[in-house]
């Protein structure tokens, strides 16, 4: 039997897609300046104004398919050859899979799936496609995008624990660690193992033992630090 492969678990946020031309959310300009959450990003702005709320995920859908995986994407799918890798992402868009990686566990849903307002469980892939009121799900019921709202549960989060509980190595990309539950989650990796933050800022509320910060682009901090990953690992052998 082949030796088991050391685990990496990258959690990855909107820096990450940003290259790929995707806004984020809290950087000048991002898309909560542009848009209030409370009036797109919630279940009362969904009561509120469903058009409103589904127009600007069409939006999101819309870029999400025209966007293509930068070097940060393709950084961590090469990783695989090599680590049990896991990417936890709180990124709705497919950049990931489409760069070639394989364990991807969305926080926060995807926007190329839809499902009714009634059963958070069955999903529907739409790609590209626009959500319009009055298109129903096979239960009868208003589709919805699938992307967890403000005030709402996150399903995965159990799951993305246990995963990070296990990890060898933990890397943080492009996220400013601002939304909970998931920013919680480096505290759920061991305090012994090596950690990382790729993020232009240095994310200086963030404090655990054995973390480093590599200040910069993801796609030139994070290409780097995987060639050293893997560079590491074979001297190691
Ligand atoms: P934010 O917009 O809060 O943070 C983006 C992070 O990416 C910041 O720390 C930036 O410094 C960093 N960044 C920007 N460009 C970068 C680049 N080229 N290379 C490296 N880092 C870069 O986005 P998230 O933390 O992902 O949730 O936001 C978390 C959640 O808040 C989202 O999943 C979404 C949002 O509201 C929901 O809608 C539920």
């Amino acid at each position: 039997m082949p030796p088991k492969k050391r685990r990496i678990v990258a959690l990855t946020g909107a820096g990450i897609s940003a290259e790929s031309g995707l806004g984020t959310f809290r950087d000048k300009g991002g898309l909560w300046d542009e848009h209030d959450i409370n009036e797109v990003a919630t279940p009362e702005a969904w009561n509120k104004n469903p058009k409103l709320v589904l127009e600007f995920y069409d939006k999101r859908r819309e870029l999400c398919v025209k966007a293509k995986p930068n070097e940060a994407h393709f950084a961590l799918a090469k990783l695989e050859k090599h680590f049990d890798v896991h990417v936890i992402t709180q990124n709705i868009d497919d950049l990931h899979e489409r760069a070639g990686s394989k364990n991807i566990l969305h926080l926060h849903g995807e926007i190329l799936k839809a499902r009714s307002v009634n059963d958070p469980e069955k999903l529907y892939h739409i790609g590209g496609k626009r959500i319009k009121l009055g298109d129903l799900a096979p239960d009868g019921h208003q589709m919805r995008p699938h992307v967890v709202w403000f005030g709402e549960a996150v399903p995965k989060m159990y799951e993305a624990e246990d995963i990070v509980r296990e990890a060898d190595i933990f890397i943080v990309i492009g996220t400013s660690l601002n939304v909970y539950p998931a920013a919680n989650l480096i505290y759920a990796s061991a305090a012994n193992i090596p950690k990382y933050i790729v993020d232009l800022n240095e994310l200086t509320n963030v404090k655990y033992k054995n973390l480093t910060h590599l200040k910069g682009k993801a796609s030139e901090r994070l290409p780097e630090l995987v060639d050293t990953l893997i560079k590491d690992l074979n001297n190691t052998k």
